[in-house]
């Protein structure tokens, strides 16, 4: 999607992906900065080493102790996150969820649904509800949600009434023959507005597909990715990002057409 972007703008630029061995990752991030790089992204398990090898952490880097996006400039070496910002985004561009006092379900509670559940909740949401295998994640979120969001009601477990949206972050929906998230016993499909699925491979998952047939607005996870991208994009080139560029070329690479 960058490459698509930088032609569109006629920037002549490349985005190119190495492996890194998280041993080397210091040096590796020296080289491109001598190299004379614009910039990089990092992944897991990148994004958390890099907070103690930037010069200096941008406010959303800072906040969720992680860096994705790494900005080379002459004010020295900036980390960034791109990626809690845009599940707002894409919740926002796809679902037109206004966050602000809505009800919603959160399934799952590694990587993921925290961030997740602690960006939904600094964006006012009215109650969140945590759902997870491992039960003392979804505890241990909840409490740093009380200290962070006072304002949020957030519960662990099941709500007993209707919701806006099921956000699912759980890696549950990867594999064809995988279980459901939800467990439909506990919460009908029919009791939320929308679904969103952060997975993206499948295009529609078991979840997704359900959500569909029981009447849901629903949305996959591709837009997270290009929304990530995107506000990297605009981080490393001062230019408003294509978003409609962008998003056909990551069509195009996941799902072939
Ligand atoms: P990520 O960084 O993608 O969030 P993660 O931190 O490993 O990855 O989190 C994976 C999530 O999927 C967790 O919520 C995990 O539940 P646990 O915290 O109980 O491990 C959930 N998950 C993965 N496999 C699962 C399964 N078979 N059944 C239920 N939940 C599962």
């Amino acid at each position: 999607m960058h490459n698509a972007a930088f032609a569109a703008l006629g920037l002549n630029w490349r985005y190119l992906a190495f492996e890194v061995d998280p041993e080397n990752l210091r040096a590796a991030i020296e080289g491109a900065r001598a190299m004379g790089f614009a910039g990089i992204n990092l992944t897991v398990p990148h994004k958390l080493l890099a907070v103690d090898m930037v010069d200096s952490l941008d406010a959303s880097a800072k906040k969720w102790g992680a860096v994705n996006t790494v900005r080379f400039g002459p004010d020295g070496t900036a980390g960034f996150n791109t990626d809690a910002g845009a599940i707002v985004t894409a919740l926002r561009e796809d679902l037109n969820l206004e966050l602000r006092g809505s009800r919603i379900l959160l399934l799952g509670a590694g990587g993921a649904g925290r961030t997740a559940a602690l960006k939904l909740a600094s964006e006012n949401v009215a109650e969140l509800f945590l759902v997870n295998r491992t039960v003392r994640k979804a505890e241990e979120v909840a409490a740093e949600i009380r200290i962070q969001s006072p304002a949020v009601n957030i519960v662990v477990g099941y709500p007993k009434s209707d919701v806006d949206l099921i956000l699912n972050a759980t890696s549950l929906g990867l594999q064809a023959d995988d279980p459901s998230p939800l467990d439909e016993r506990q919460f009908l499909l029919k009791k939320t507005r929308m679904v969103y699925d952060m997975i993206y491979r499948p295009a529609e998952t078991n979840l997704l597909a359900a959500a569909k047939a029981a009447g849901c607005g629903t949305a996959n996870g591709i837009s997270m990715l290009l929304y990530q991208g995107a506000k990297a994009f605009e981080i490393w080139t001062g230019q408003r990002a294509p978003l409609a560029v962008m998003r056909r070329a990551l069509e195009q690479n996941i799902y072939g057409h």
